[in-house]
Order: structure tokens, then sequence, then C-alpha cells
């Protein structure tokens, strides 16, 4: 059974998958269960500076920047995307970012609260709410 929003990666290909509605299945690619990415929680303080998101209000709704030390963006280790999701999960806003690119997100979002998430290609999968 699959959770909107989840993320499920294969280890074998590389394939990446969110969920867009739930359903009863289980998934598979290269004939083997995909695996769900979750969030990482550490007490690692170098990692948690680098990789969880800081979210601020604007006035036409939230700046997202990964981390407070901003994450390196190198062929080796890099944000892949960066995600603004509203709490009633009707607004989405996707970002995928090339190594050249500062790790940071402007979500125009009328929503008052608001999570966003980033995936690192090494460290994995970093949420913050606000
Ligand atoms: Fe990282």
């Amino acid at each position: 059974m699959t959770k909107k929003l989840e993320l499920y990666k294969c280890d074998i290909c590389g394939n990446l998958v969110e969920i867009l509605a739930s359903g009863q299945g289980a998934l598979v690619c290269c004939e083997k269960p995909m695996i769900l990415i979750k969030t990482e929680l550490t007490e690692n303080e170098e990692l948690n500076d680098k990789h969880i998101p800081v979210i601020e209000k604007v006035v036409d709704g939230f700046k997202i920047r990964i981390g407070a030390t901003t994450h390196p963006m190198t062929k080796e280790h890099h944000i892949e995307f960066i995600q603004a999701i509203s709490k009633d999960e009707k607004y989405i806003k996707t970002k995928f970012l090339t190594t050249e690119e500062i790790p940071e997100l402007n979500a125009k979002c009328n929503s008052q609260t608001l999570w966003a998430r980033a995936l690192c290609n090494i460290h994995g999968l970093f949420k913050k709410e606000f």
C-alpha cells in the first residue's frame, strides 16, 4: 500500500517514483520491490545544517533554501530537487536543479502553512514544516 507523495526508488536502475494517488499495490521495478525513501532524522548538526530546508514567508508565498549553510552543488554531491507542498497537499511545486544553480525555490502559494523537502544524491531526503 502506498501513500500520496511518498517517494520510491529502484536500487538497480535508479528509477524514482512519486505517488500522486494512494493504492493497495506494492511498486516493483527491475523485478524487485521499490524502496520507500524516508526522511532522514539525524542528530548530526553538520548534516542537518546543510540539508534541512530553511523556509521564509515572503509577500507572495515562501522562499525555500537548502539549508542554513548552503548545500554543495557539485557533480558528485548535490540537491536533485526541492519541493514545496501546502499542508492540504493541493499545491505542490517541484524544482529540479542543475549543479550550476543555488539550491533554492520560490513558491507562490497563498497557504499560511507549508512543508518543504529536498533530496540530496548522497545523504537522502530532508524535510521541514513551516
Ligand atoms: Fe548532501
